[in-house]
Order: structure tokens, then C-alpha cells, then sequence
């Protein structure tokens, strides 16, 4: 765990304490932790879930109460729901998809400046960006990544992240509450981190209207009502023709950069409160 915790979670800890309800952190996968004394867990900041999938969604199955739910946090832990989204009309970024079943030299990669990442990951973890002249080593990050079990995407390198960063929107309850820009995180061709999460540079910026609209038909595509979403993030790019892309849609433990919008913390409690008031 996080010594001091992060910001948001000191933030949402003190806001439920205003609620009148207690709050503790604790680990998911700390075998000494016990979860039936619950009547909640909220999943925050768990970037470590990634390379064992399985036993996360099992712990997610086994506690009392979880938000978001089972099912969600299944579907939306494997970046192949962004076919789902496209499927749905939801503008996304364009994505080769290499399954586990793929051999070397089976796969094609598209030509240009490339983002490998593996189809479960979070916080860039085993993701990084090559350019043009990087092709074979585009390739041989792909092979390690199957060769280790791992399903791969490959994406464009969409290059107005370097100049504009990408836009997360923070929704919660279904209902927007802030917006904020994260700067480009893939600025060394072919470093691909294994930290459980990479250093971010995050300002408040005001969503415009195009960006909202693609995030409002983002939410409007889930296979669940809105509403039954505590907290969502999502995250866009422009593309080459400037038009929003989503990038991300984070429903599981994105980080929801509650100090930068005041009232944000509040709101989120008050959600949570009126959850566990419907037992
Ligand atoms: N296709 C892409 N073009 C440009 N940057 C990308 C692309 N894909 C990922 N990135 C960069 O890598 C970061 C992490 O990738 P992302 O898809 O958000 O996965 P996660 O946050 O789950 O690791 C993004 O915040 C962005 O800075
Ligand atoms: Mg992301």
C-alpha cells in the first residue's frame, strides 16, 4: 500500500468521515485482510492487478459489495471493450488486436510511429511507442508479450498527445464533474516501464463541446445504465483530422483527480452514501 495513500484517496477517506461514514484503506490481495465486516468496498488505486487478472475479478467476486460491480470491472479490465465501443459507434483509436494464439510472423504491424500495449494493463505498464526505424523492435515487445501469455494492441502513436496531452473526464454517478489534461507519457521510443504506474503531469482543463459529446456517447454505449457507474474516466485524444478519439475508458481504479475540482470529493461520498443507503 501506498505509505500516505493518494491524494484522492485522503480526500474521499475525510469526505465519507463529513458523510458520517467510516472509511479505511486496505489491500485487495493482503491475505491477512478480512472483508466481511463490510458493507462496501470501493476499488481505488489497485495498479497492480494487471498481470493476475483472475485472482483480482475472484476477490472482486468474493467481497460483501463492490463498486463498481462484478461485472463491470470484468469487462472493462480487458481493453477489447474498446471493440465493443466502436462496435457501438463510439470513435476510438484505431487498435490492431494481436490475440495469445498469434505466432511470430503471423501478425502485421501497421507502418508509422506504433504504441505497444498489453490488452490487460494500467498505469502504461508494458506499454511503449516506437518510430518509424523501431518496426523489429515494435515486433520483438509484441513476441515477448504473447510469449508470456499476454494478448497485445497496437495503436497509431496519435501525435497531438505530445502538444495537447489527452482529456479525461471524470464522471460521477453517470453525471460529468470535471475535466483534466494529462500530458504525454511515451516520450522515449521503445522504453516501456514495468513501474505500477508512471509519473503524471495533470492540469485542470475545461472539456470542449466535441470532447464531451464523444464521452456522453462513450457512456451511452455501456452495456450498463450510467447511473450504475459510482465513478468513470474517460480519456480522448485528438486524432490526425483533430476530431476526439477515446483512448481509455477507465471504470475500474482510475485515478479521479479529486483535488483539482472542488466539491468533487463531497460528491463522491454523497454517491457512495446514498449506495449504501439503498443496502
Ligand atoms: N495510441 C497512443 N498514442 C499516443 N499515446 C498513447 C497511445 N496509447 C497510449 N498512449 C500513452 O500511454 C498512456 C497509457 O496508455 P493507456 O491506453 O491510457 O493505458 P493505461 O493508462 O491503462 O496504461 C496514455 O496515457 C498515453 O500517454
Ligand atoms: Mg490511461
Amino acid at each position: 500500500m501506498l505509505p500516505d495513500l493518494d491524494d484522492d484517496e485522503r480526500r474521499l477517506i475525510r469526505a465519507l468521515e463529513v458523510s458520517g461514514l467510516a472509511a479505511e484503506p486496505r489491500v485487495w490481495d493482503d491475505p491477512s485482510v478480512g472483508w466481511d465486516d463490510v458493507r462496501l468496498v470501493v476499488i481505488r488505486s489497485t495498479w497492480d492487478y494487471a498481470e493476475r487478472r483472475d485472482a483480482f475479478l475472484e476477490w472482486c467476486a468474493g467481497v460483501p459489495r463492490v463498486l463498481n460491480s462484478v461485472p463491470v470491472i470484468r469487462w472493462n479490465t480487458d481493453k477489447t471493450y474498446l471493440r465493443d465501443l466502436e462496435a457501438a459507434g463510439v470513435p476510438t483509436v484505431p487498435t490492431t488486436w494481436v490475440g495469445v494464439d498469434s505466432h511470430a510472423g503471423d501478425f502485421l504491424l501497421p507502418e508509422g510511429h506504433l504504441v505497444v500495449k498489453p490488452v490487460i494493463s494500467s498505469g502504461s505498464q508494458h506499454t511503449a511507442r516506437y518510430d518509424p526505424s523501431g518496426q523489429a523492435a515494435a515486433r520483438i515487445h509484441v513476441e515477448r508479450l504473447l510469449t508470456g501469455g499476454r494478448a497485445v494492441m497496437v495503436q497509431p502513436y496519435v501525435t497531438s498527445v505530445d502538444a495537447d496531452g489527452e482529456t479525461g473526464m471524470i464522471y460521477i454517478d453517470g453525471a460529468f464533474s470535471h475535466a483534466v489534461r494529462k500530458g504525454p507519457l511515451l516520450q522515449a521510443p521503445g522504453v516501456a516501464t514495468d513501474q505500477l504506474w508512471a509519473l503524471e503531469d495533470i492540469t485542470p482543463r475545461s472539456a470542449a463541446a466535441d470532447e464531451r459529446a464523444v464521452a456522453e456517447a462513450t457512456l451511452d454505449a455501456l452495456p450498463w445504465p450510467r447511473e450504475a457507474l459510482l465513478y468513470a474516466r474517460v480519456d480522448l485524444v485528438r486524432g490526425v483530422d483533430g476530431a476526439p478519439l477515446l483512448l481509455e475508458l477507465e471504470l475500474t481504479e482510475p485515478s479521479l483527480f479529486l483535488g483539482l475540482e472542488r466539491g468533487a470529493a463531497a460528491r463522491l461520498a454523497e454517491a457512495i452514501a446514498v449506495r449504501l443507503g439503498q443496502g
